[in-house]
């Protein structure tokens, strides 16, 4: 305990660890988190040049869905303290009712779903009272939003996931943890095939991070989107 202390004092700073932090909506957080000035441990399967040229912690060679790969991170993350953790790494596939494979089903569900409340779980005694933790969802995983069904899998996996930090809320409150789900917006990414539709990563990242400073266990358990508004499950 005292030692957990004494690490903490080192540095003032926030410490945010994100998750898939190479490209896309992660790598905004940790551009637009070192802007600021908070403290950032970028996790990655392999990173980029945009990532290395941002100057932060990277750690690179961590698939989510692999348990070993994620403990020998948390071995080598020792004491640190985690004052937000953002679940932010996910895979999007295309299955329609007519194109319902099983692997691609699990896949998505093994890593949007499992693999963060795996992680979570893991990076549990990392955290103290007043951290947070952010899932990163979708309005694709609410129920009550649905009005063009298809994305089995994706929608699936992220429903799911909305379920698990809807409990974690609940579990860690006691830790004085708070969680939230968000939801970036329409946004030009890979994942979208960098959708002209969608609002560009800064824009986003812009909202997402006022959510995350107002997040306090008053709210923690919501679903919102990055602009502000709360989302129906
Ligand atoms: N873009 C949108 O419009 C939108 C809308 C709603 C929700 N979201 C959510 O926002 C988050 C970020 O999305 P994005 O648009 O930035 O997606 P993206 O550009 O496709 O980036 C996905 C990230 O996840 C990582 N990843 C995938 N599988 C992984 C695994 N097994 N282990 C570790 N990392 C893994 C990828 O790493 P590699 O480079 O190694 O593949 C990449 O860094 C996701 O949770 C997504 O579901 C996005």
């Amino acid at each position: 305990m005292r030692l957990k202390k004494t690490l903490k004092l080192f540095s003032d700073l926030t410490v945010y660890l994100i998750t898939g932090a190479n490209r896309g909506i992660g790598l905004e957080y940790c551009r637009q988190l070192k802007t600021r000035g908070d403290d950032v441990i970028a996790t990655c399967r392999s990173s980029s040049l945009d990532l290395d040229d941002l100057g932060v912690r990277v750690e690179p060679g961590i698939d989510l869905t692999s348990e070993a790969s994620v403990l020998n991170f948390k071995e080598k993350l020792n004491e640190v303290q985690i004052d937000v953790l953002i679940l932010n790494a996910a895979i999007a596939e295309n299955n329609s009712f007519e194109c319902l494979e099983k692997e691609s089903l699990r896949r998505q569900f093994e890593v949007n779903a499992l693999a963060p409340l795996n992680f979570t779980k893991t990076m549990v005694s990392n955290l103290r009272e007043g951290s947070k933790v952010i899932l990163m969802t979708s309005r694709m995983g609410s129920i009550e939003d649905n009005s063009s069904g298809g994305s089995y899998g994706y929608r699936m996996s992220k429903a799911a996931l909305c379920m698990a930090g809807k409990s974690l809320s609940i579990d860690l409150k006691p830790r004085g943890i708070s969680v939230a789900l968000l939801h970036p917006g329409l946004v030009s990414t890979r994942m979208t095939g960098f959708t002209q539709y969608g609002v560009n990563p800064s824009e986003s990242v812009n909202g997402l991070l006022k959510r995350i400073d107002s997040l306090s266990l008053d709210t923690s358990g919501s679903f919102w989107h990055a602009n502000g508004e709360i989302l129906p499950w």
